[in-house]
């Protein structure tokens, strides 16, 4: 697949780059200064890929990099949530313009657009409930908003996921280093592998100790989230398509 990335000079977009080239997708980097990029990479990786200068902000930009490059697919890694729940970023505007640029992509292809977003455990929901992580531990909300968002869509208008993890770290200062870990368990719409805990039952506070108690388990690699996305995007049919999906290091 032809695959347009956009936040590739972030922590997880400059690994999904490599992953992606592993797994025989082409790449279309969309960044807001190709010199960052290409200070980023090794050459050979560099090299490999299309680069397109835009701002993430920009949904006529990102649609007409879409089309001129005829991506199949998009993944979107820019912006970053802010943690405290009256905290503000720029993730909710750059994550409406990039929806609007596949949507609007999608409709003159006549064919919904493949797309990856990013949000955050806080937006799985508990085991056999409605209720949200977020609601018991309230930070990252701006991925609750995001998800709203994907959820009003009309029906086959993007065929999207949404990965949720809990805190990926680098596993090598290299970002061209591929996992070297066992690949990730994921799952739709609820953490897999989700533990309850006789703290559960308390009342008032059982829910939000149970999170505590689980958060640490979610902890992955920004190289695991890369290889879960670059090898998803082989198969023409998602089994997470319409879903967020959390993950977990099964080790
Ligand atoms: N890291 C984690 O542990 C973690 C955990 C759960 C969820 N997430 C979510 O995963 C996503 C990626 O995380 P990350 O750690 O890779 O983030 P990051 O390292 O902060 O990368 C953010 C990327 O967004 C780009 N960007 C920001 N504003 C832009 C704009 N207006 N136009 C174009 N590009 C723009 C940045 O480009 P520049 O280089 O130009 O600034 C950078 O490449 C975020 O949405 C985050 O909330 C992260």
């Amino acid at each position: 697949m032809k695959v347009l990335v956009l936040g590739a000079t972030g922590n997880l977009g400059s690994r999904l780059v490599p992953a992606l080239l592993n797994h025989g997708h082409s790449v279309v980097a969309y960044v807001r200064s190709s010199s960052k990029l290409e200070s980023l990479l090794p050459n050979p990786v560099y090299r490999q890929i299309s680069v397109v200068q835009g701002d993430a902000k920009d949904s006529f930009a990102i649609k007409k990099a879409i089309l001129d490059s005829k991506a199949d697919a998009v993944v979107n890694t820019a912006g970053l949530a802010a943690l405290p729940p009256w905290g503000k970023s720029d993730l909710p505007v750059i994550f409406r313009a990039v929806l609007d640029a596949v949507r609007e992509a999608g409709m003159e292809r006549k064919k919904p657009l493949r797309t990856w977003f990013l949000g955050g455990l806080g937006v799985l929901n508990f085991p056999e409930t409605e209720t949200m992580f977020s609601d018991y531990i309230p930070i990252y909300l701006e991925h609750r908003q995001n998800l709203a968002l994907l959820k009003s869509l009309p029906p086959n208008s993007v065929d999207w996921s949404m990965l949720c993890p809990s805190t990926m770290n680098p596993e090598s200062s290299d970002i061209t280093a591929l996992s070297s870990k066992g690949k990730l368990i994921a799952n739709a719409v609820t953490p897999p592998l989700w533990q309850n805990y006789w703290v559960k039952n308390i009342p008032l506070i059982g829910g939000y100790l149970t999170c505590m108690m689980n958060a640490p388990r979610y902890e992955t690699t920004l190289e695991q989230n890369a290889e879960l996305i670059a090898s998803d995007l082989e198969t023409l049919e998602s089994p997470f398509s319409e879903k967020t999906v959390g993950v977990i290091d099964p080790k």
